[in-house]
């Protein structure tokens, strides 16, 4: 029998879309003979909706055609099923899942958000549990996280937006403190959204003010200089990590943009899904000399595990190219194509990895169900308190 995969994407993000691509790349490459794919696409007013159809990425062109195709469905818990259900008049049965590939980026999705309901319904899911993938998105809370552990990373402040209205003089001080250039981000979004590069502290407020349009935390960070960037993806659970080839990113601005990250530039949606993630320019590996690429590879299956990330993370680090000091900059719990172009380089094909990912979160799902997570004891048997229920059931 095969089993049954759900693939969620979509989702009230800023990276609606790229998800969209990410997950078409991954349902073509689910091996048929061992998985039937259910594609579940929950559109940006939050609807869900499922249909063969959207494994096609020109369905996506025009959302009335798809509203009009796709059935409205819902996802629950039956009697210990994973019941995908359509919704309205007539509820039809589509399939009892048997686990669920969740393939959203950003905020509101990929940061614990999909992790909790899938958790709630009970369903098996790939990739990170809640609190990995909330620590994922966090861009505070996860430096917070790695300075405990003496992982590098570049000095940092962080603020909430009332504290910035109630004393800007202060906060401002706090920033120029660490020196120009700086990098103001939103502490919780993605795709270099509401992202700044700041030279100078009279460009400062007006950065500070675009980040605060997105997030109540706020991060300013010193910007590395003669900067490297170079991603490596993590494969594995807390008990093993394999890390992949890096690659090295370029980027056309001070820092890579969304237009590097997505558009190439030309304001255009890849529809090409084979052709790997987006047009970033790209070199793997990447030109680092062995010593410092061994220690990105080390400090990636770190972070990994110290954030106790499950299935394939990528793991972006900034890396000074004169000192050649390294430093964490994110884990991307869910990362655009799932990175499978690095596993590729790493003589991993794309439907392997898929396979692994899916034969580890089983695993992991039946270790977790081992543990004892409920007593069959009924304190509330014998609660004496009040009145108790006379006169309440009738
Ligand atoms: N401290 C830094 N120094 C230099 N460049 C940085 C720094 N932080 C981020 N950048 C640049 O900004 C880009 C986006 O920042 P990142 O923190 O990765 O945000 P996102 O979550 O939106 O991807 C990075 O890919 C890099 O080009
Ligand atoms: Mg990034």
């Amino acid at each position: 029998m095969k089993i049954k995969v759900g693939v969620i994407f979509g989702g009230t993000t800023v990276e609606h879309e790229v998800s969209i691509i990410s997950a078409v790349q991954a349902m073509n490459h689910l091996n048929k003979e061992k998985y039937d794919v259910y594609p579940i696409y929950i559109a940006k007013d939050r609807t869900w909706y499922y249909g063969e159809m959207l494994k096609d990425i020109d369905m996506y062109r025009d959302f009335d055609t798809l509203k009009r195709y796709a059935k409205k469905v819902i996802l629950y818990n039956k009697n210990g099923a994973f019941r995908l259900q359509s919704l309205g008049l007539f509820k039809t049965v589509v399939a009892d899942l048997d686990i669920i590939l969740p393939v959203v980026h950003g905020n509101n999705m990929e940061d614990g958000t999909i992790q909790g309901y899938l958790e709630m319904v009970g369903v098996p899911y790939v990739g990170s549990n809640v609190l990995g993938s909330s620590l994922g998105q966090d861009k505070v809370v996860m430096k917070q996280i790695f300075s405990s552990l003496d992982l590098p990373i570049v000095p940092y402040v962080w603020f909430f937006d009332s504290e910035y209205y109630l004393d800007k003089e202060a906060i401002i001080k706090k920033c120029n403190k660490l020196g120009f250039p700086v990098i103001v981000k939103p502490a919780s979004l993605g795709s270099s959204v509401g992202i700044t590069y700041v030279k100078s502290d009279k460009d400062l407020e007006k950065a500070i003010e675009e980040a605060i349009t997105y997030d109540t935390k706020v991060i300013v960070e010193k910007a590395v200089e003669n900067l490297v960037e170079v991603n490596c993806s993590v494969l594995g659970n807390y008990q093993n990590q394999q890390a992949s080839n890096l690659e090295e990113v370029m980027s056309t601005a001070e820092f890579l943009t969304y237009q590097d990250k997505y558009l190439g530039g030309k304001g255009k949606i890849p529809t090409n899904s084979s052709k790997g993630m987006v047009n970033t320019n790209r070199i793997i590996p990447a030109r680092l000399d062995e010593k410092t690429t061994n220690e990105v590879k080390e400090k990636a299956k770190e972070v990994f595990k110290a954030l106790n990330l499950s299935g394939v993370c990528r793991i972006d680090f900034l890396v000074d190219g004169k000192s050649k000091k390294i430093y964490i900059n994110e884990p991307n719990t869910i990362p655009g194509s799932l990175s499978f172009y690095l596993w590729e380089a790493t003589n991993k094909p794309y439907e392997q990895l898929l396979d692994e990912m899916i034969t580890l979160a089983i695993k992991q799902y039946k270790q977790k169900h081992q543990k004892t997570y409920s007593f069959d004891t009924n304190i509330l048997s014998n609660f004496s308190g009040g009145k108790g229920l006379k006169g309440k059931l009738k």
